[in-house]
């Protein structure tokens, strides 16, 4: 058929060998169209339940909007690129000629270029030996006895700012209520800084009042900003390693999250198994490459870190570990420069630790974005991003009264839904 077209037109070029011809040219433009389409589109979907598509540069890390990259680097050829480059990860003996030996740090116009600039946020704090100081910030609220009688199960560390009162309460009636993971032993920690604005609506006082009824804030005095958030992950390290160093579990998460701590107990960390060790778990980010556009939220300046690719890390809206690393990452943090990243700075550590956090068995359990919320898939995930204290509530007591029917009811719904439409349709035969 081909060849008797194409020999039809080479030898007379009729009207109807012109049109084949056409056809045929068609049909391999829109061919390639939808081919291209569809690399497009493979390329850069998570194929996660409600994940909220493409912003930026598919290479480069953001948080909340992650790509998966094609090409996943691997980690033994990562870690001989962060051995290439001392300077983002320092070789385990670095010492202060070492890190002088380092290029310049970046004009400190940024705010945050100024706050990573090897002065202020390295060799500032650096004691002899190019160690961070142990501990470089001064507690304002602490609770160090919180695990004196007995070593918990499971030690919440939540990020939150000092303003969020709200959302610490709503964690607090929710996911955060000790009853979640009741005769285990639970402790929950809102981890904060001090707040930059001074004329402000919850002040200072008002933490104190909460911290006095609930006992669960630990604060120290560094600012708490966007860009120090990786002061506040390794305040909340330290605590566990100094006041409650036998948790068998942490969990770092955020203020805006719903996290399903029963199902994270049942389904990961299985109380009645001996505690694993060198365990990290959340949801995986590899191969991501560092974000080189200044206006990113996720701006890292070659600068500050040279490689190309990031260490695998977890994203920082919820990872999972096991309590011995808290000592270990907080040791390793001392000699590696302080990125403002804090999952990819954890990442960082443990790279440097030699530990590799391992994938959750399976991948619809730690979600970076919002998945629409049903109680269906809601009893069957560990973390979901994106809520409003209000939110948190009502999502929380749907899925508490639905509880031991979650799956039954959504079937149920589906099939009444659909034999609606059904009948709807009916109709119109
Ligand atoms: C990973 O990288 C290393 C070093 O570059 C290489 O030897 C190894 O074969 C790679 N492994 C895979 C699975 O690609
Ligand atoms: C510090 O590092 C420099 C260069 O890497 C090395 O020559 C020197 O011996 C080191 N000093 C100590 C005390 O380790
Ligand atoms: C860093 O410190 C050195 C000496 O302590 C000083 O000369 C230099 O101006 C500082 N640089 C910045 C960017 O602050
Ligand atoms: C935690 O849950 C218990 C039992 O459901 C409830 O009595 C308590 O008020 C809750 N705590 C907070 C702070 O809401
Ligand atoms: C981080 O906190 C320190 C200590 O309070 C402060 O000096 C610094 O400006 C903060 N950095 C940023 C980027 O907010």
């Amino acid at each position: 058929m081909q060849w008797r077209r194409r020999h039809c037109c080479l030898a007379k070029m009729t009207w109807s060998c012109k049109r084949s011809l056409f056809r045929i040219h068609v049909v391999w433009l829109l061919s390639l169209a939808l081919l291209s389409a569809a690399m497009l589109f493979f390329s850069q979907q998570d194929w996660l339940p409600g994940h909220t598509g493409l912003r930026e540069n598919p290479v480069a890390y953001t948080m909340q909007h992650g790509f998966r990259p094609r090409s996943e680097g691997n980690q033994s050829s990562l870690r001989s690129l962060w051995k290439e480059t001392g300077y983002a990860l320092p070789k385990p003996q670095a010492n202060l000629s070492s890190h002088q030996a380092e290029p310049p740090p970046p004009a400190a116009e940024l705010s945050l270029e100024d706050s990573l600039s090897t002065n202020s946020s390295l060799q500032g704090e650096m004691g002899v030996g190019g160690k961070l100081a142990a501990q470089p910030y001064r507690y304002i609220l602490n609770e160090p006895h919180k695990c004196r009688e007995s070593s918990p199960f499971l030690v919440l560390l939540i990020a939150a700012e000092p303003g969020q009162a709200e959302a610490r309460n709503a964690i607090r009636q929710t996911w955060g209520n000790e009853s979640v993971a009741a005769g285990l032993g639970f402790v929950r920690l809102f981890l904060l800084g001090t707040s930059s604005s001074r004329s402000e609506a919850y002040p200072q006082s008002a933490i104190e009042d909460e911290s006095h009824q609930f006992h669960d804030i630990i604060q120290q005095d560094y600012l708490d900003t966007y860009y120090n958030l990786t002061i506040k992950t390794l305040m909340g390290m330290n605590w566990v390693a100094t006041h409650c160093s036998r948790a068998s579990y942490v969990m770092k998460t955020d203020s805006d999250m719903f996290v399903n701590i029963e199902y994270l107990i049942q389904k990961l960390l299985k109380p009645d198994q001996p505690p694993k060790r060198n365990y990290f778990t959340g949801y995986l980010m590899r191969g991501y490459a560092p974000n080189r556009n200044k206006d990113s939220k996720w701006y890292m300046p070659s600068e500050l870190y040279s490689s190309e690719r990031y260490p695998i890390f977890c994203s920082g809206t919820g990872y999972v570990f096991s309590g011995d690393l808290a000592e270990k990452i907080y040791q390793a943090s001392r000699s590696i420069r302080r990125l403002h990243l804090e999952d990819v700075y954890v990442g960082i550590c443990l790279a440097k630790l030699r530990i590799d956090p391992v994938p959750p068995p399976n991948e619809f359990l730690f979600n970076h974005w919002r998945v629409s919320y049903s109680s269906c898939k809601y009893s069957h995930l560990i973390t979901s991003h994106q809520f409003q204290p209000n939110e948190l509530i009502k999502y929380w007591n749907h899925l508490q009264s639905n509880k031991h029917n979650a799956c039954v009811n959504m079937a149920k719904e589906k099939n009444s839904r659909y034999r609606h439409r059904r009948l709807h349709s009916d109709r119109f035969l």
